[in-house]
């Protein structure tokens, strides 16, 4: 709608191709809130976790997709430190999911040099689900491929207060003065430490909030939200987005 009217930009309805977008600088870092799944399964009288396996089929075709457009990290939010609240067939359905979806997908992950990683506390899923991650990190951890990020069991809330946990024990012991306490320094102590700030985050299923994601990361990252459910979202709203955010202006606080 509004995109529309502004100058030299294609309508929000245009279709965009690969090489169309190829053509300007990709987005090095994007960030999914992959949401919808179970108003997705709702529409079709399905059970939730029906959303779920679907949810995980796109997942696979988004990651290729991504890697195709040369992005470089990938970061997937799967599964919220509030998710727990879910009923328990719910929550033991998506605690299964890391693992199908693993032993589904490794081998291609490791053919097409992707390296997964996870965010979030890994203490607290189930043996098998912890397992299943660590087994696929591992194996990947030498590709030099597009960074598949998952963030399960993920909340910022809790990443910013461990994070100040682990400043303040080095304040109380002397190896850290309150001034050398810089943006650096914070970040250095987040999960992300090794990974540039998102450019773009997508949220699907018309929620516009950030349920807790990344809330430091995301200080000056792009944001784009559709109204598509993330089991029905395809290669072509991924494309959409990225070139949409090429045709945004980043000043980051400068002219
Ligand atoms: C996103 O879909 C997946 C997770 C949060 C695990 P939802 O399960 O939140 O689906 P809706 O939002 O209820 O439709
Ligand atoms: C956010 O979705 C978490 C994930 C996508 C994993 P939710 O469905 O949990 O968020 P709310 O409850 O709508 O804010
Ligand atoms: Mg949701």
């Amino acid at each position: 709608m509004f995109n529309k009217f502004r100058k030299g930009h294609k309508p929000l309805s245009t279709e965009y191709t690969k090489e169309e977008v190829l053509q300007h600088p990709i987005p090095e870092h994007v960030a999914i809130i992959m949401d919808g799944n179970g108003r997705w399964a709702k529409k079709r009288s399905l059970p939730r976790i029906a959303g779920h396996y679907e949810g995980m089929q796109v997942v696979r075709k988004i990651t290729r997709f991504a890697n195709e457009l040369g992005i470089k990290v990938l970061t997937l939010y799967a599964f919220s430190t509030e998710n727990w609240k879910r009923p328990k067939q719910e929550v033991d359905y998506l605690m299964k999911l890391p693992e199908q979806f693993l032993t589904t997908f490794l081998p291609e992950l490791i053919e097409e040099n992707v390296n997964v990683r996870v965010i979030g506390n890994r203490d607290q899923l189930p043996e098998h689900t912890r397992r299943a991650v660590e087994k696929a990190m591992e194996e990947t951890k030498h590709n030099t491929g597009l960074i598949l990020n998952f963030a399960l069991n993920y909340g910022s809330r809790r990443e910013l207060t461990y994070a100040m946990q682990e400043i303040a024990k080095q304040v109380a012991k002397g190896q850290l003065a309150p001034e050398e306490i810089t943006e650096d320094v914070i970040a250095s102590y987040l999960m992300t430490k090794d990974l540039k700030d998102p450019d773009l985050l997508i949220r699907t299923s018309g929620e516009i909030r950030l349920s807790n994601f990344m809330l430091w990361q995301l200080a000056y990252t792009e944001f784009w939200f559709t109204d598509v459910l993330w089991p029905d979202f395809t290669e072509q709203h991924l494309l959409q987005a990225v070139a949409e955010f090429q045709q945004r202006g980043r000043r980051f606080g400068g002219v």
